[in-house]
């Protein structure tokens, strides 16, 4: 400890009896202390002990009061409050995938297609399947009961009845030889006739880029891939390929024809 001057011992001592402060029976050791609160300026003391002061009964202060003596919840919360459950409620109904509503042909293809993308790709590039993207499909198949009828058979199919040529036989930009580019498995058995069009639909008018509003598909679409197509709805009512009214499609492998040829039968 430092040694305290002694004159600074009486200024401090002085002081405090002029404050009316009682020094005499002051314990010596709290002597330097007092004196360094007395002269701050004194470096003696780096951390002289904080005086205290009297523990007085604080009154609360304001902001204390105000929260203690009001409601918990205003009135008006109330009604939002109790409604909170039935917004929770809603809000999770939302965000859960409930099944979607599927209908129509092209809907429905369109959950197939995931049996075909790993070959053909989601948007039809191509891959171990041919592209179907980009009107190529449509060029194989300018009619829909053709493709349909190789949905059916296949690649193994077609080369058993001995079809060289699958599709148009005057394939612009080249004819598809059955075999040419991989072996595609045959739908039949797998797939109900009624899916084996909607999937047929889904490759033509999504992933084809076949416009359902043109002169060249505007019949074909209505006919048979519209949401209300009669032949769609006539297939998932029990009809099959086999019916005479889906003749044009057929249950046997056929060499493909060009659509004005279908489409004049
Ligand atoms: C295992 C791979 C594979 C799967 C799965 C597959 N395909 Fe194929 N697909 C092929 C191959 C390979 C060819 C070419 C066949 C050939 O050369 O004989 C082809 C050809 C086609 C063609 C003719 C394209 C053209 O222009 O010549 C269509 C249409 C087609 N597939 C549609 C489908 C659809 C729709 C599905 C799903 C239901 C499907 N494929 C599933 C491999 C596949």
């Amino acid at each position: 400890m430092t040694e305290i001057p002694e004159h600074l011992l009486k200024r401090s001592k002085d002081r405090r009896s002029a404050m009316g402060g009682g020094s005499a029976d002051e314990p010596a050791s709290s002597a330097p202390a007092k004196a360094a609160a007395a002269a701050p300026a004194t470096p003696a003391r780096a951390e002289a002990p904080k005086p205290v002061a009297a523990p007085a009964p604080k009154p609360d202060p304001a902001y204390v009061r105000a929260a203690k003596e009001r409601r918990k919840i205003p009135f008006w919360a109330m009604l939002p409050l109790s409604l909170l459950p039935v917004w929770a409620w809603m809000y999770v109904r939302s965000v859960q995938d409930h099944p979607e509503k599927v209908e129509g042909p092209r809907a429905v293809g369109e959950v197939i297609y995931g049996k075909c993308a790993g070959c053909h790709g989601a948007a039809g590039g191509g891959g171990a399947g041919r592209q179907l993207s980009n009107e190529e499909v449509l060029k194989t198949f300018p009619a829909i009961e053709d493709q349909a009828r190789w949905m059916e058979f296949g690649t193994e199919k077609y080369k058993a009845a001995g079809i060289a040529i699958y599709g148009n036989p005057n394939r612009e930009g080249g004819v598809h030889n059955t075999g040419s580019y991989g072996v595609m498995p045959g739908w039949k058995g797998e797939l109900t006739d009624a899916e084996i069009l909607a999937v047929t639909c889904y490759v033509r008018y999504d992933i084809g880029g076949a416009d359902p509003a043109s002169t060249t598909y505007a019949a074909e679409y209505e006919k048979w891939c519209n949401a209300e197509s009669p032949e769609y709805a006539a297939l998932k009512e029990g009809k099959t390929f086999g019916d005479p009214e889906f003749a044009a499609i057929g249950t046997e492998p056929k060499a493909g024809s060009d659509k004005a040829l279908t489409m004049g039968g």
